[in-house]
Protein backbone atom coordinates (compact mmCIF):
# COMPACT_ATOMS: atom_id res chain seq x y z
CA UNK A 1 0.00 0.00 0.00
CA UNK A 2 1.19 3.57 -0.48
CA UNK A 3 -0.43 6.13 1.47
CA UNK A 4 -1.18 9.77 0.18
CA UNK A 5 0.60 11.81 2.47
CA UNK A 6 4.60 12.27 1.96
CA UNK A 7 5.15 12.73 5.64
CA UNK A 8 4.32 10.97 8.86
CA UNK A 9 4.31 13.82 11.31
CA UNK A 10 0.79 13.07 13.23
CA UNK A 11 -1.86 10.87 12.54
CA UNK A 12 -3.95 13.56 11.18
CA UNK A 13 -2.13 13.04 8.04
CA UNK A 14 -4.26 9.74 7.46
CA UNK A 15 -7.30 8.68 6.46
CA UNK A 16 -9.67 6.96 8.41
CA UNK A 17 -9.24 4.14 5.41
CA UNK A 18 -5.26 4.53 5.65
CA UNK A 19 -5.18 4.07 9.17
CA UNK A 20 -7.40 1.10 9.31
CA UNK A 21 -5.30 -0.56 5.82
CA UNK A 22 -1.85 0.35 8.07
CA UNK A 23 -2.90 -1.79 11.03
CA UNK A 24 -4.18 -5.25 9.02
CA UNK A 25 -0.95 -4.34 6.85
CA UNK A 26 1.52 -4.71 10.40
CA UNK A 27 -0.72 -8.08 11.30
CA UNK A 28 0.04 -9.05 8.27
CA UNK A 29 3.54 -8.19 8.37
CA UNK A 30 3.90 -9.45 11.51
CA UNK A 31 2.38 -13.37 10.76
CA UNK A 32 4.99 -13.08 7.70
CA UNK A 33 7.94 -12.59 9.73
CA UNK A 34 6.78 -15.31 12.44
CA UNK A 35 6.80 -17.69 9.56
CA UNK A 36 10.08 -17.33 8.82
CA UNK A 37 10.60 -13.67 7.35
CA UNK A 38 9.40 -10.84 5.58
CA UNK A 39 10.24 -10.28 1.68
CA UNK A 40 12.54 -7.34 0.94
CA UNK A 41 10.51 -4.73 0.34
CA UNK A 42 13.11 -2.66 0.88
CA UNK A 43 16.23 -3.81 -0.66
CA UNK A 44 18.82 -1.01 -0.66
CA UNK A 45 17.03 1.67 0.71
CA UNK A 46 18.21 3.65 3.90
CA UNK A 47 16.70 5.08 6.86
CA UNK A 48 17.93 8.24 8.88
CA UNK A 49 17.72 8.22 12.40
CA UNK A 50 17.88 11.68 14.00
CA UNK A 51 17.55 11.81 17.93
CA UNK A 52 17.79 14.67 20.25
CA UNK A 53 16.34 12.56 22.98
CA UNK A 54 17.11 8.88 24.76
CA UNK A 55 15.17 6.10 22.98
CA UNK A 56 15.50 2.36 23.48
CA UNK A 57 11.76 0.85 21.52
CA UNK A 58 11.92 3.62 18.61
CA UNK A 59 15.53 3.40 17.95
CA UNK A 60 16.05 -0.70 17.88
CA UNK A 61 12.31 -1.16 16.33
CA UNK A 62 13.03 1.08 13.42
CA UNK A 63 16.75 -0.23 12.93
CA UNK A 64 15.64 -3.66 13.41
CA UNK A 65 12.55 -3.31 10.96
CA UNK A 66 14.72 -1.80 8.48
CA UNK A 67 16.81 -4.72 8.38
CA UNK A 68 14.11 -7.45 8.37
CA UNK A 69 12.86 -5.96 5.13
CA UNK A 70 16.15 -5.85 3.45
CA UNK A 71 17.43 -2.38 4.15
CA UNK A 72 19.50 -0.14 6.48
CA UNK A 73 19.26 2.20 9.07
CA UNK A 74 21.56 5.00 10.19
CA UNK A 75 21.52 6.40 13.81
CA UNK A 76 22.61 9.59 14.37
CA UNK A 77 22.61 12.02 17.78
CA UNK A 78 22.03 15.53 17.04
CA UNK A 79 24.94 16.31 19.13
CA UNK A 80 27.16 15.14 16.58
CA UNK A 81 25.62 16.50 13.79
CA UNK A 82 26.77 19.76 12.27
CA UNK A 83 22.99 20.61 13.73
CA UNK A 84 24.42 21.10 17.23
CA UNK A 85 27.41 23.97 15.74
CA UNK A 86 24.03 25.86 14.04
CA UNK A 87 23.74 24.44 10.53
CA UNK A 88 20.52 25.05 9.50
CA UNK A 89 17.50 22.64 9.89
CA UNK A 90 16.99 23.75 5.81
CA UNK A 91 20.35 22.72 4.70
CA UNK A 92 20.22 19.26 6.85
CA UNK A 93 17.35 18.25 5.10
CA UNK A 94 18.60 19.24 1.62
CA UNK A 95 21.57 17.18 2.51
CA UNK A 96 20.14 14.30 4.21
CA UNK A 97 18.00 13.79 1.66
CA UNK A 98 20.62 13.36 -0.91
CA UNK A 99 21.64 10.38 0.84
CA UNK A 100 18.77 8.79 2.19
CA UNK A 101 15.14 7.11 1.59
CA UNK A 102 13.49 8.01 4.90
CA UNK A 103 14.31 10.40 7.71
CA UNK A 104 12.93 9.78 11.40
CA UNK A 105 13.68 12.09 13.67
CA UNK A 106 12.51 12.68 17.72
CA UNK A 107 13.13 16.01 18.51
CA UNK A 108 12.33 18.55 20.90
CA UNK A 109 9.78 21.22 19.10
CA UNK A 110 7.33 19.99 16.58
CA UNK A 111 8.11 23.07 14.48
CA UNK A 112 11.66 21.54 13.53
CA UNK A 113 9.87 18.23 12.45
CA UNK A 114 7.56 20.86 10.25
CA UNK A 115 10.66 22.38 8.61
CA UNK A 116 12.62 19.36 8.53
CA UNK A 117 9.85 18.08 6.24
CA UNK A 118 9.22 20.63 4.44
CA UNK A 119 13.02 21.09 3.28
CA UNK A 120 13.25 17.21 3.05
CA UNK A 121 12.44 15.46 -0.74
CA UNK A 122 12.21 12.18 1.16
CA UNK A 123 9.43 11.35 3.73
CA UNK A 124 10.06 12.21 7.10
CA UNK A 125 8.30 10.31 10.05
CA UNK A 126 7.96 11.70 13.91
CA UNK A 127 9.53 9.67 16.13
CA UNK A 128 8.46 11.54 19.02
CA UNK A 129 8.26 15.21 19.46
CA UNK A 130 7.13 17.05 22.35
CA UNK A 131 3.33 17.49 21.00
CA UNK A 132 2.86 13.75 19.06
CA UNK A 133 3.83 10.57 19.08
CA UNK A 134 1.90 9.07 16.14
CA UNK A 135 4.22 5.73 16.08
CA UNK A 136 3.35 5.06 18.89
CA UNK A 137 0.00 4.92 18.61
CA UNK A 138 -0.17 2.84 15.11
CA UNK A 139 1.13 0.16 17.13
CA UNK A 140 -1.69 0.56 20.12
CA UNK A 141 -4.29 0.27 17.94
CA UNK A 142 -2.51 -2.72 16.53
CA UNK A 143 -2.52 -4.22 19.90
CA UNK A 144 -6.08 -3.37 20.39
CA UNK A 145 -7.13 -5.09 17.60
CA UNK A 146 -5.23 -7.96 18.18
CA UNK A 147 -6.37 -8.28 21.65
CA UNK A 148 -10.18 -7.11 20.81
CA UNK A 149 -11.02 -8.31 17.35
CA UNK A 150 -12.68 -4.70 16.50
CA UNK A 151 -11.68 -1.17 17.11
CA UNK A 152 -14.78 0.93 16.38
CA UNK A 153 -17.41 1.26 19.39
CA UNK A 154 -14.73 0.54 21.74
CA UNK A 155 -13.95 2.63 24.84
CA UNK A 156 -10.23 3.50 25.65
CA UNK A 157 -9.70 5.73 29.37
CA UNK A 158 -6.67 7.67 29.89
CA UNK A 159 -5.40 8.62 32.79
CA UNK A 160 -3.12 10.48 33.96
CA UNK A 161 -1.28 13.43 31.73
CA UNK A 162 -2.37 14.66 28.25
CA UNK A 163 0.82 14.40 27.12
CA UNK A 164 2.46 14.15 23.45
CA UNK A 165 0.95 10.12 23.79
CA UNK A 166 -2.89 11.32 24.63
CA UNK A 167 -2.91 13.85 21.60
CA UNK A 168 -2.13 11.11 19.07
CA UNK A 169 -4.26 8.57 20.77
CA UNK A 170 -6.83 11.03 20.28
CA UNK A 171 -5.97 11.20 16.48
CA UNK A 172 -6.31 7.69 17.07
CA UNK A 173 -9.87 7.66 18.27
CA UNK A 174 -10.40 9.71 15.47
CA UNK A 175 -9.47 7.48 13.16
CA UNK A 176 -10.96 4.34 13.96
CA UNK A 177 -14.47 5.65 16.37
CA UNK A 178 -13.38 4.89 19.45
CA UNK A 179 -14.76 6.68 22.28
CA UNK A 180 -11.73 8.04 24.80
CA UNK A 181 -12.09 9.12 28.16
CA UNK A 182 -9.60 11.72 29.39
CA UNK A 183 -9.08 12.41 33.04
CA UNK A 184 -6.42 14.84 34.16
CA UNK A 185 -5.92 17.28 36.90
CA UNK A 186 -6.51 20.41 35.88
CA UNK A 187 -4.03 22.33 33.52
CA UNK A 188 -2.75 18.88 32.23
CA UNK A 189 -5.22 18.69 29.59
CA UNK A 190 -4.12 17.57 25.66
CA UNK A 191 -4.20 20.17 22.90
CA UNK A 192 -7.67 21.60 23.10
CA UNK A 193 -7.60 21.78 19.28
CA UNK A 194 -6.93 18.30 18.92
CA UNK A 195 -9.66 17.49 20.87
CA UNK A 196 -11.89 19.48 18.94
CA UNK A 197 -11.11 18.19 16.06
CA UNK A 198 -11.92 14.99 17.03
CA UNK A 199 -14.96 15.21 18.62
CA UNK A 200 -16.38 15.78 15.16
CA UNK A 201 -15.34 11.82 14.24
CA UNK A 202 -15.78 10.09 18.31
CA UNK A 203 -16.48 10.66 21.51
CA UNK A 204 -13.97 12.66 23.53
CA UNK A 205 -15.13 13.09 27.01
CA UNK A 206 -12.41 15.38 29.40
CA UNK A 207 -12.83 15.19 33.01
CA UNK A 208 -11.02 14.83 36.62
CA UNK A 209 -12.27 11.88 37.75
CA UNK A 210 -10.56 8.73 37.28
CA UNK A 211 -13.27 6.78 38.32
CA UNK A 212 -15.36 8.55 35.64
CA UNK A 213 -12.82 7.75 32.76
CA UNK A 214 -12.61 4.17 33.61
CA UNK A 215 -16.35 3.06 33.48
CA UNK A 216 -16.91 0.68 30.80
CA UNK A 217 -13.41 1.51 29.66
CA UNK A 218 -12.33 -1.84 27.23
CA UNK A 219 -8.48 -0.02 27.32
CA UNK A 220 -7.28 2.00 30.23
CA UNK A 221 -4.14 4.00 29.42
CA UNK A 222 -1.25 5.90 31.27
CA UNK A 223 1.83 7.23 30.42
CA UNK A 224 4.58 8.71 32.37
CA UNK A 225 3.67 11.64 34.57
CA UNK A 226 7.33 13.43 33.56
CA UNK A 227 8.15 13.26 29.81
CA UNK A 228 11.40 13.82 28.89
CA UNK A 229 10.92 17.61 27.96
CA UNK A 230 9.34 18.07 31.25
CA UNK A 231 11.28 20.44 33.40
CA UNK A 232 9.43 20.67 36.85
CA UNK A 233 11.01 17.90 39.04
CA UNK A 234 7.66 18.68 41.63
CA UNK A 235 4.88 17.62 38.68
CA UNK A 236 4.77 14.36 39.54
CA UNK A 237 3.03 15.29 42.53
CA UNK A 238 0.23 17.06 41.51
CA UNK A 239 -0.56 13.45 39.69
CA UNK A 240 -0.36 10.64 42.99
CA UNK A 241 -2.08 9.73 44.34
CA UNK A 242 -5.50 10.27 42.46
CA UNK A 243 -4.21 9.61 38.58
CA UNK A 244 -1.93 6.68 39.40
CA UNK A 245 -3.35 3.60 37.65
CA UNK A 246 -3.07 0.32 40.40
CA UNK A 247 -5.64 -2.85 41.17
CA UNK A 248 -8.35 -0.52 42.71
CA UNK A 249 -8.67 1.69 39.68
CA UNK A 250 -8.49 -1.12 37.43
CA UNK A 251 -11.36 -3.04 38.92
CA UNK A 252 -13.57 -0.02 37.79
CA UNK A 253 -12.54 -1.05 33.98
CA UNK A 254 -14.35 -3.54 32.18
CA UNK A 255 -13.73 -7.45 33.70
CA UNK A 256 -11.88 -8.05 30.78
CA UNK A 257 -10.41 -4.64 30.03
CA UNK A 258 -6.44 -4.18 28.89
CA UNK A 259 -3.81 -2.27 30.19
CA UNK A 260 -1.58 -0.43 28.10
CA UNK A 261 1.41 1.85 28.51
CA UNK A 262 3.90 3.32 25.78
CA UNK A 263 6.52 2.20 28.06
CA UNK A 264 9.36 3.61 29.90
CA UNK A 265 6.74 3.39 33.06
CA UNK A 266 8.41 4.46 35.90
CA UNK A 267 6.51 1.52 38.48
CA UNK A 268 4.78 2.94 41.72
CA UNK A 269 4.25 6.15 40.23
CA UNK A 270 1.94 6.32 37.17
CA UNK A 271 1.01 2.53 37.76
CA UNK A 272 1.50 -0.53 40.09
CA UNK A 273 3.64 -3.41 39.26
CA UNK A 274 0.85 -4.81 39.90
CA UNK A 275 -0.87 -3.49 37.31
CA UNK A 276 1.61 -3.47 34.72
CA UNK A 277 2.95 -6.83 35.72
CA UNK A 278 -0.21 -8.47 35.72
CA UNK A 279 -2.54 -10.32 33.82
CA UNK A 280 -4.48 -7.70 32.03
CA UNK A 281 -1.26 -5.73 30.59
CA UNK A 282 -0.09 -6.16 27.04
CA UNK A 283 2.60 -3.69 27.31
CA UNK A 284 5.24 -6.20 25.47
CA UNK A 285 2.92 -6.51 22.86
CA UNK A 286 2.38 -3.30 22.58
CA UNK A 287 6.25 -2.46 22.64
CA UNK A 288 6.81 -5.46 19.94
CA UNK A 289 4.54 -3.91 17.54
CA UNK A 290 6.51 -0.82 17.27
CA UNK A 291 8.66 -3.15 15.03
CA UNK A 292 5.49 -4.18 12.74
CA UNK A 293 3.59 -1.07 12.67
CA UNK A 294 6.50 0.96 11.34
CA UNK A 295 7.61 -1.56 8.95
CA UNK A 296 4.20 -1.30 7.33
CA UNK A 297 4.81 2.79 7.79
CA UNK A 298 8.29 2.59 6.29
CA UNK A 299 6.86 0.30 3.05
CA UNK A 300 4.35 2.27 2.44
CA UNK A 301 5.55 5.86 2.67
CA UNK A 302 9.00 5.20 0.72
CA UNK A 303 8.78 5.36 -2.93
CA UNK A 304 10.07 2.20 -4.87
N1 LIG B 1 7.66 4.22 23.67
C1 LIG B 1 8.78 4.71 23.17
O1 LIG B 1 8.79 5.53 22.24
O2 LIG B 1 9.93 4.25 23.75
P1 LIG B 1 11.40 4.82 23.57
O3 LIG B 1 11.44 6.17 24.21
O4 LIG B 1 12.26 3.83 24.28
O5 LIG B 1 11.73 4.91 22.12
N1 LIG C 1 5.50 10.98 27.01
C1 LIG C 1 6.80 10.35 26.99
C2 LIG C 1 6.81 9.26 25.97
C3 LIG C 1 8.12 8.52 25.87
C4 LIG C 1 8.09 7.45 24.84
C5 LIG C 1 7.86 11.38 26.68
O1 LIG C 1 7.63 12.27 25.86
O2 LIG C 1 8.92 11.33 27.30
Amino acid sequence: MKLKTKNLLTLSELSQKEFSQLIDFSIKLKKELKKGGNKPLLKNKTLTMIFQKPSTRTRVSFEIGMYQLGGNAINLSSNDMQLSRGESIEDTAKTLSRYTDCIMARVYNHDLLEKLSEYSSVPVINGLSDSFHPCQILADFMTIKEKKRKLKGLKIAWIGDGNNVCNSMIHGCALSAVKMSIATPKGFEPNRNVVSEARKFTDIEMTTDPLKAIKNADVVVTDTFTSIHNRDPKRTKKFIPKYQVNSKLMKAANNNAIFMHCLPAKRGSEVTSSVIDGLQSVVWDEAENRLHTQKALLVSLIRA
